[in-house]
């Protein structure tokens, strides 16, 4: 057999694995609806004690069809998410999975993570048109599944990491926290990593940055819930201009790359920083080629990359598009070239780099 258009042979053996491969993906793909449903209703935290339940018991406790669950609960056990037992008709949810599925405050909590998938599928006509023109896809164009489903993804991690390993890997930063310094989470979206800073740093004072009025409303509103209302100010600011030019920290969380001009920002945190400040710049993990990333989690950023992080900057001006896999040798061009003298990278999770730079 040879592919239709051309005198290539057809290697059979290959063929079958790579139909395998694809098989897996258009099985994930399906289950992504499932798993935003599950989230939405409530079905994994009504499963989440890790007890065998029949589709009849659940229907029961969620007040949900009886007979989509059961279909539902299939697919579940179908995709590894669930396991079944065939003798009592029943169904569970692994404690691993339910850490997974069902605890919003757990390092692991993915379902934020699958709420972004679903806004690209929104957004995909309006990126079919990008694809053709050039043009970008501004970050507030998108569905607003975009927004929470970011926030909601990226939490748990920030709440791992930042207070614990991220920001004592900075030189003297925590100590000067703790003491009482004035900070600027700059593209702070709906500001979790604002929070969980002001939080852990009552003598600190924190101004959270974004272009995106929506995000900001919602940002106001979780500091208000979480008591830290007073002490954050949510202010609608471009990262080339937002106000002040004496910050001891200035935080970017994955939002560097997704700026049309990073070069400008970068300029302006050096103006905006106290001589001995310190701006910590968190990227997605990447290596500098582009071989380097592929592999799993390559495959997510890059994938994200081509529908979110690239069109965002290429709508706003300059248009770098560094693309969510920049990796360390081009976001240090665009720190040293704005004047800081000391770039590092601080620290790294399997998921994040984090970059500290100094004038
Ligand atoms: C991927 S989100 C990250 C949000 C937040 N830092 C987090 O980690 O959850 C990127 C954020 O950068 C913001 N952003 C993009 N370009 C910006 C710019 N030029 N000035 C200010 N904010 C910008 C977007 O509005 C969005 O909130």
């Amino acid at each position: 057999m040879s592919a239709p258009g051309t005198t290539l042979p057809i290697d059979e053996a290959k063929l079958h694995a790579f139909m395998e491969k694809a098989v897996a993906d258009i099985g994930a793909a399906t289950h992504a609806v499932l798993i935003l449903i599950g989230d939405r209703l409530g079905i994994f935290k009504a499963m989440a004690d890790s007890q065998p339940v029949s589709s009849e018991e659940l229907a029961r406790r969620t007040g949900l069809s009886e007979r989509y669950l059961r279909e539902w609960l299939n697919a579940n056990a179908a995709s590894g998410y669930m396991t079944y037992d065939s003798a009592q008709k029943t169904y569970t949810l692994p404690p691993e999975q339910a850490l997974a599925l069902a605890v919003e405050d757990s390092p692991v909590y993915l379902p934020g993570a699958f709420q972004i998938m679903s806004s690209l599928y929104h957004d995909a006509p309006k990126l079919e048109s990008a694809f053709r023109s050039g043009e970008g896809v501004g970050w507030h164009e998108h569905h607003h599944d975009l927004y929470q489903g970011v926030e909601r993804f990226f939490r748990p991690n920030y709440n791992a990491n930042l207070v614990a390993s991220w920001i004592p890997a900075l030189d003297g930063v925590e100590q000067k926290l703790k003491r009482g310094a004035k900070v600027a989470d700059v593209g702070c979206g709906l500001g979790a990593s604002t929070i969980l800073m002001a939080k852990a740093y009552p003598n600190s004072s924190f101004f959270g940055f974004d272009y995106h009025n929506e995000s900001l409303a919602l940002a106001r509103e979780a500091a208000e819930k979480a008591g830290v209302g007073e002490r954050i100010r949510f202010e609608i600011s471009q990262a080339k201009s937002f106000p002040g030019n004496d910050y001891d920290f200035i935080a970017f969380f994955d939002c560097l790359h997704d700026m049309g001009d990073p070069s400008g920002a970068a300029a302006h945190v050096c103006k905006a920083l106290k001589p001995d400040g310190t701006w910590m710049i968190v990227e997605p993990f990447a290596g500098d080629a582009p071989e380097a990333n592929h592999n799993p989690i390559g495959r997510i950023f890059y994938s994200a990359s081509t529908l979110c992080c690239v069109p965002a900057s290429l709508a706003q001006e300059v248009g770098a598009a560094l693309g969510a896999q920049a990796g360390e040798q081009k976001i240090r061009s665009v720190v040293t070239a704005a004047g800081f003298t000391r770039f590092r990278r601080a620290t790294e999770t399997p998921f994040n780099l984090v970059y500290e730079a100094r004038p």
